[in-house]
């Protein structure tokens, strides 16, 4: 039976990953800082026995190693990596607290690329292995008002597709999930105004159809999956505009 990892299945995409996959039976590990939203998450699982809960803030500079030792400690062998947790901050860059900041970039990059090498390497030993990161559309072009959270995606995604291809010879297969705007905690978490073309409510995806799309795309070996029309049109876009204008065009529908 396989073991999966996901980090930030207390909530939105990351929750309705860890139902999809409960469904089917593999044994999970799931990862957030909420210990009573992963206790009663578990508790109300008919299949309580095959999920282990570990609560931690993964925006701190050692997590990714705590992480895996802990997991080692309990001779968990994780077969498949959900790389999922992350944040935002809307704003203006200027104006944004440091700590916050550093938070963010931790969280989204540094932890979600040790996680991904300190696992990575026991896949390699153990010889096969999967790992899933969740990027955004907001990783295809500067976006303003975004601006450092969307550099993180960027991360997330090239490091994701440079990864995939050093890992492909060792049986480990690397997708990225990028999901455009979804109904979740995001854009309240991120303090994000939502009246504007670009994020307004009335054309988000649901987290379910979206967990659903990335879960495909993983086992089935994609690169990468953007979930919805509208989302890939503006991907397209982001590949025919140089950045420089679709970051005007951008801070214009914000
Ligand atoms: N929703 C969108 O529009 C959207 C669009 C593109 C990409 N994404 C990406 O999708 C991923 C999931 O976000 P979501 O939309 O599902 O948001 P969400 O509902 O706010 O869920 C975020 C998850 O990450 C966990 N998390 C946050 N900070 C953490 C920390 N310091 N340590 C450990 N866990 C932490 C949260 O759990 P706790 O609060 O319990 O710690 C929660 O389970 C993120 O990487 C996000 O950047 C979202």
């Amino acid at each position: 039976m396989k073991t999966i990892l996901i980090t930030g299945a207390s909530n939105g995409i990351g929750y309705e990953m860890f139902k999809i996959l409960d469904k089917k039976k593999y044994k999970l590990l799931l990862v957030s800082r909420n210990e009573e939203q992963l206790r009663k998450i578990k508790d109300e699982s008919p299949n309580k026995d095959l999920i282990e809960i570990f609560s931690m803030d993964l925006s701190k500079e050692d997590a990714a190693q705590k992480l895996f030792d802990k997991c080692s400690e309990k001779e968990i062998e994780v077969d498949i990596l959900i790389n999922n947790a992350g944040f935002g901050i809307f704003g203006q860059s200027i104006s944004m607290d440091n700590n916050r900041l550093k938070q963010m970039l931790t969280l989204n990059m540094i932890t979600l690329a040790s996680l991904c090498n300190l696992f990575g390497e026991k896949m390699k030993q153990l010889g096969s292995g999967n790992i899933l990161n969740v990027a955004s559309t907001a990783a295809y072009q500067p976006l303003p008002y975004f601006s450092a959270y969307a550099a993180t995606k960027a991360f997330v995604l090239s490091f994701s597709f440079g990864l995939r291809e050093e890992l492909k010879k060792y049986n480990i297969n690397v997708s990225v999930l990028s999901p455009g705007p979804t109904k979740t905690r995001f854009f309240a978490v991120a303090k994000a105004n939502t009246e504007g073309i670009l994020f307004n409510p009335s054309h988000h995806l649901t987290a379910k159809e979206v967990a659903e799309k990335g879960l495909k795309a993983m086992f089935s070996g994609k690169k990468v999956v953007i979930p919805g029309m509208r989302n890939k049109i503006m991907k397209a876009f982001s590949f025919l505009v140089p950045a420089s204008a679709t970051a005007k065009i951008m801070e214009k529908q914000i």
